[in-house]
Order: C-alpha cells, then structure tokens, then sequence
C-alpha cells in the first residue's frame, strides 16, 4: 500500500510570551549576555538553558555589551529588534 499523500510541515512553534511587556535590566559593558528567545527561563530576560526542551529549535541571542545601560530587553518574545523591546508586545 502506498502512502502517497503529503503530510502538512508542522507549523513552527512560537517562543512563549514570558511577559507581555520589557524587562528593565542593567547592562555591563564587556559582558557576555545570553537573552531568552524562547520564553521559557525561569531567569527572564536570559537564557537558563530551558530552550532545550523546545521542538521549536530556538536558542537564546548571545551578544556582548559595548557600554554601561540600562535597557528595556523584550519579554513577549516577538520584537523584530530583540533582544531589544520595539512595541510589539502592545498589539498581542
Ligand atoms: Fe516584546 Fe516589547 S516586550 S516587544
Ligand atoms: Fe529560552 Fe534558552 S531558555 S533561549
């Protein structure tokens, strides 16, 4: 018997909405910081390794720090500037 009919791709899995607005956070500069894609870290903004049970193969966004600031780093998950906040969250 043949099984020719295709099957659909899987739609791809969204990253969890860990909060529906920014984390204000003090950045340092020199430092290496890994920001959550996926929103499942109990240590939002950052990654604590959780994406690794996601089907969805997202990893954090590891970038390093040019100056001391504080920023606004996204918590929906769907900035198109992330790890920056950009306003997406005000249309979820
Ligand atoms: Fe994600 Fe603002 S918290 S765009
Ligand atoms: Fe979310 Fe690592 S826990 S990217």
């Amino acid at each position: 018997m043949s099984t020719s009919a295709s099957t659909p791709a899987p739609a791809a899995e969204e990253p969890v909405i860990a909060q529906r607005g920014p984390y204000k956070v003090q950045l340092l500069a020199g430092y290496r910081y890994a920001w959550c894609a996926c929103g499942m870290s109990k240590w939002q903004p950052f990654c604590d390794g959780s994406h690794t049970g996601s089907k969805a193969g997202l990893k954090p966004k590891v970038f390093t720090q040019d100056k001391d600031q504080v920023a606004f780093l996204c918590g929906c998950k769907r900035s198109a500037k992330f790890p920056f906040c950009d306003g997406t969250h005000n249309k979820l």
